[in-house]
């Protein structure tokens, strides 16, 4: 008798998250940046940010949130076999954030790579480790965002420096099987992965040097206002595609954790795809922008005050530089 294969998801078993202890209010920036508290609370929701000290860098933030997620998914830095770090500010053009943080967690096995989609990271990286564990060639892996945007922000444009923060969040995710062969949405793990680039909106946010260019770090650049446009307009279409695939809708989500880029775009997004505003996960207030660490660290902090639990169907989704976005269905 042949016996039946199900097939693979790939489930969340911890997160954690890791913030450098500089804290800085929109007051004390007001000390140092031609803008207001009320300006940047009332255009988008911020109150505080984390900036990195000297001696916390993308890879230090990366391994302590890694280790957080490890100790909440009761595994141990040897279990692992697949490290991807989203992450568009690391330690070093090269090597890659992910084998720094190999490194630091004492990891000697297995493969470990960045991936770089700009605030859209996080999902693209869940997207990628959810590829390499259904096809069943690794087993368990940490997905983590971390980034220093603090260290390619221009202090000097107050039109970008007072919304990005520092941060990381990071998941285990393992390969388990489904409980029917075909696998349904009743499933854990993850259930669909939506992404999505179109390079021709390369101006509207980038940075404006690298190694092949300037051989210098650069800074951060973004038409705020095209951005907010398209975040609003356009980034529905992977939600849609997601409720799609699974055969769910806005009301069978328990939580919707998106990009904390900015409330309003939160809300508009939640909005318009019919999500009740009480499933919305919200941080941008206490951590800024923290591109591909936002969402990681979002759920980290939906998952210890209680609010996601095992079984909740949740939706992540992000929209980045590029442009690159993506959203991603996951029975917790
Ligand atoms: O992570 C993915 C990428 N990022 C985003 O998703 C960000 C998307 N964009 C946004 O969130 C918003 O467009 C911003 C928050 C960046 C800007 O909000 P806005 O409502 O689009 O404002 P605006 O750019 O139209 O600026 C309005 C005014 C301008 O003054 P005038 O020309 O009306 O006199 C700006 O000079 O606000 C002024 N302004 C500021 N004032 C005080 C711009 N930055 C500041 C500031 N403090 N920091």
């Amino acid at each position: 008798m042949t016996q039946e294969h199900k097939r693979l998801r790939s489930v969340v078993k911890g997160v954690g998250s890791a913030l450098p202890k500089r804290c800085v209010s929109n007051r004390e920036l007001e000390r140092e940046v031609d803008t207001t508290d009320e300006w940047i609370v009332q255009r988008t929701g911020i109150e505080q940010r984390y900036i990195a000290g000297d001696d916390e860098t993308t890879s230090t933030l990366g391994a302590a949130a890694a280790r957080a997620a490890l100790a909440t998914a009761d595994c141990l830095a040897e279990d692992i076999d697949l490290i991807i770090c989203a992450t568009s500010t690391p330690d070093y053009t090269f090597p890659s954030a992910a084998t720094m943080i190999q490194a630091d967690l004492g990891i000697t096995k297995g493969v470990a790579f960045d991936v770089q989609a700009v605030c859209a990271g996080f999902v693209f990286a869940v997207a990628t480790a959810d590829k390499f564990l259904t096809s069943g060639s690794h087993k368990r892996a940490l997905v983590i965002g971390a980034e220093t945007f603090s260290r390619i922000l221009d202090w000097r444009d107050r039109t970008t420096c007072v919304l990005f923060g520092d941060g990381a969040g990071a998941i285990v995710l393992e390969a388990q099987e489904a409980q029917a062969a075909e696998g349904t949405a009743a499933d854990r793990g993850v259930l669909t992965s939506q992404l999505r680039s179109d390079g021709r909106h390369r101006a509207k946010l980038y940075v404006d040097g690298g190694p092949s260019t300037t051989q210098t770090t650069g800074h951060l650049r973004m038409e705020g206002k095209e951005v907010f446009r398209f975040a609003v307009g356009q980034v529905t279409d992977v939600m849609r595609e997601a409720f799609a695939a699974t055969g769910t809708t806005a009301d069978d989500l328990d939580w919707f954790v998106p990009h904390q880029a900015n409330r309003r775009i939160i809300d508009a997004s939640a909005q318009k795809l019919g999500i009740a505003p009480g499933k919305v996960v919200t941080t941008v207030q206490f951590h800024g922008n923290t591109s591909a660490a936002s969402i990681p660290l979002a759920l980290s902090v939906a998952c210890a005050d209680g609010r996601i639990k095992r079984g909740d169907l949740v939706m992540i989704e992000a929209i980045g530089g590029g442009f690159t976005w993506g959203a991603v269905i996951i029975r917790w």
